[in-house]
């Protein structure tokens, strides 16, 4: 069968660990689709790094359009980030010209999430954004695809993993703020400008994600009341220790009567519930659905090879040729949410 060619771009963490995986397991991967899937082309602002992966008969494009535009790319990976600029165009312009995306851009998707799939949809191919949100936790197939007897009525979680570790990190080993930061984005966990990370704004591209998928309203993150651990300190860790807590930073959205409430904060969880157990850089989401009641997945949230994972399963679909709306529903169905006024603590 004819291989499915990919283009990627951009080759951070997250692009060298696909790269790096594809090559590695592409037996195993191909007897699970039955067809070849290789790596044809690619592009990255640094074409001279050495990012310890194979690239030798890899096509580099001059930026991620023209890699969108190969005629011999049949799956565009978009692994740039941003909510504007190259990475946006570029993922148009593949749905425009026909081809499937599949993308790690949870800022994308929280802005553009609804029109992006529009045009997917009006193309006939896959948009999909598994790694976006929860790194390695299948959570957005478990939304799209395993729920469908379930009224959701909240979803929340710890959403991301550089603050969660900041935190575990200060907590259970009296290291300061600012050397556990430089650790995260020594691992590859935290953002390009870690501002995201720590402002909260990451949690909450995340959370605007998963609400839309669980209550099937327009993603909308404009609406999110947003605080970040910018100013937790250890003294706050501590104080919450006496008393028996952990602060964790948590996404929380929730149906009310008024209306789908969506929040990110830092929180004080009792110490012997499930969510002060997840520690490093660890994710959780819980769900609360009608039929299912409370699942709750745990797993790496960011990292190289856990995004790699989930960017790899989407690549899988595609391979196979599953094309779902996105969003689970059309996106010209996905209903306008209400805004409930926010709760604050
Ligand atoms: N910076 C993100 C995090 C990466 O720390 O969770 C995964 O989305």
């Amino acid at each position: 069968k004819s291989p499915l060619r990919i283009g990627v771009a951009g080759l951070g963490t997250v692009g060298s660990a696909v790269i790096r995986i594809v090559g590695e397991r592409a037996a195993a991967l191909e007897a699970s689709v039955g067809r070849p899937i290789i790596v044809t082309a690619v592009t990255a602002r640094d074409r001279s790094r050495d990012r310890g992966v194979d690239l030798s008969g890899v096509r580099w494009h001059e930026n991620a359009l023209s890699l969108a535009a190969d005629p011999e790319v049949d799956l565009f990976v978009e692994l740039i980030g941003g909510a504007d600029g190259a990475a946006r165009l570029a993922v148009e312009a593949a749905l425009a010209a026909g081809k499937p995306v599949v993308t790690a851009n949870k800022a994308l998707i929280a802005a553009r999430g609804q029109d992006l799939a529009l045009k997917a949809e009006a193309a006939g191919v896959a948009l999909a954004f598994e790694a976006a949100v929860a790194g390695g936790i299948p959570i957005i197939r478990t939304l799209r695809e395993a729920l469908p007897a379930s009224r959701v009525t909240r979803i929340s979680g710890i959403l991301n993993g550089t603050c969660n570790y900041i935190l575990s990190r200060m907590e259970e080993e009296g290291l300061s703020f600012a050397d556990c930061l430089a650790d995260a984005k020594r691992l590859g966990y935290a953002e390009a400008d870690p501002t995201f990370d720590i402002g909260g704004f990451d949690t909450a591209h995340k959370l605007a994600i998963l609400a839309s998928l669980a209550f099937g309203t327009r993603v909308d993150a404009d609406s999110i009341y947003i605080e970040g651990i910018a100013n937790i300190e250890s003294l706050d860790l501590a104080t919450a220790d006496e008393l028996g807590y952990r602060i964790k930073l948590l996404g929380v959205a929730t149906r009310t009567d008024a209306g789908i409430e969506q929040r990110v904060h830092p929180t004080m969880v009792p110490k012997r519930s499930a969510l002060a157990e997840v520690m490093g850089v660890t994710n959780a989401v819980a769900i609360d659905g009608s039929a299912v009641g409370e699942l709750t997945l745990v797993g790496p949230g960011a990292g190289g090879d856990a995004t790699a994972s989930a960017v790899i399963a989407d690549i899988m679909d595609v391979a196979r040729g599953a094309v779902r709306a996105p969003f689970g529903i059309s996106a010209a169905d996905l209903e306008e949410p209400v805004r409930a006024p926010i709760r604050t603590h």
